[in-house]
């Protein structure tokens, strides 16, 4: 991926790894399309910078999708990179019957949601040059959070949408996956302070350095989520997944 001259498209840009992302792309030379669905979150995001530009867009709505790429591309036809960020993080209880209704969001917008603007860009993308797309995964794609199991449950099939996708689109689009390991946001209660998760300044740092890679590496991988993206080789998953499980929340 370029490191500047880019039009980049970026969901849930409104707070957190998003925010922090858009502003350190915008910095270094890029144009950010950022998208949410709280205006007013993405309008801080934008505050003093002409470059990141804020767009309403709920990424669980199937129905907007095509009209809101349309008038994204009218608007900025240098289009040249998605990056699929928006996620939403429920717990949950699967011990006895519930209310599905947050598992079914989740799996909406952060698997659904990616799925559908992928393929509403995707003629598009491939026709332009150094065309990217990002998909943010999460290091719970490989080592489950028991106590979030959809949640975690979507991020491993983004992961494998996301290999595949890498595979289909070779020679046309650049697919990079982007795993955070936790991180000190608002993604649930608590958690912007939370000792033990990585402070989003220091991720987003690490991050921007991988990026700035030539070749770009097909994962983005901050040093403190390999232990989890290399679990499942080195046998420790289920013993990850029971110390996250047994977390105190
Ligand atoms: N922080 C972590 O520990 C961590 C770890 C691994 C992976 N991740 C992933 O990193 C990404 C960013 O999360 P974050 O930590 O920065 O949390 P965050 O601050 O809660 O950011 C999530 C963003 O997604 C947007 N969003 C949610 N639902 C949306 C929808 N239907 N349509 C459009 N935008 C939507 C939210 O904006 P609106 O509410 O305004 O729509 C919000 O700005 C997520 O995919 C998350 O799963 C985070």
């Amino acid at each position: 991926m370029k490191t500047s001259g880019n039009t980049i498209l970026l969901t849930g840009g409104g707070s957190g790894i998003g925010r922090e992302l858009a502003r350190r792309w915008a910095e270094a030379g890029n144009t950010v399309i950022i998208a949410g669905r709280r205006l007013d979150a993405l309008e801080e995001t934008a505050q003093g910078n002409p470059s990141i530009h804020p767009v309403q867009f709920d990424a669980s709505d199937g129905a907007a999708t095509d009209a809101f790429v349309t008038t994204l591309l009218d608007r900025f036809p240098a289009l040249n990179v998605l990056v699929n960020n928006a996620g939403i993080m429920r717990q949950e209880d699967p011990r006895s019957r519930r209310d599905l209704s947050d598992a079914e969001a989740t799996v909406t917008t952060n698997l659904l949601g990616p799925i559908r603007l992928i393929d509403a860009l995707i003629d598009y993308l491939s026709a332009q040059p150094d065309s990217v797309i990002v998909n943010v995964t999460s290091g719970l794609a490989t080592v489950p959070q028991p106590l979030f199991a959809t949640y975690s449950a979507t991020k491993a099939a983004l992961h494998s949408y996301t290999v595949s996708l890498r595979n289909r689109l070779k020679g046309k689009v650049e697919v990079i996956e982007l795993v955070p390991p936790g991180v000190q946001t608002d993604l649930t209660p608590g958690q912007a302070t939370r000792p033990g998760y990585m402070p989003l300044a220091e991720f987003v740092d690490e991050v921007i350095s991988l990026f700035a890679q030539q070749p770009t590496p097909s994962e983005i991988l901050v040093e403190r989520v390999k232990g989890f993206r290399f679990a499942e080789r080195d046998g420790t998953v289920e013993e990850k997944a029971e110390i996250l499980a047994n977390m105190p929340r």
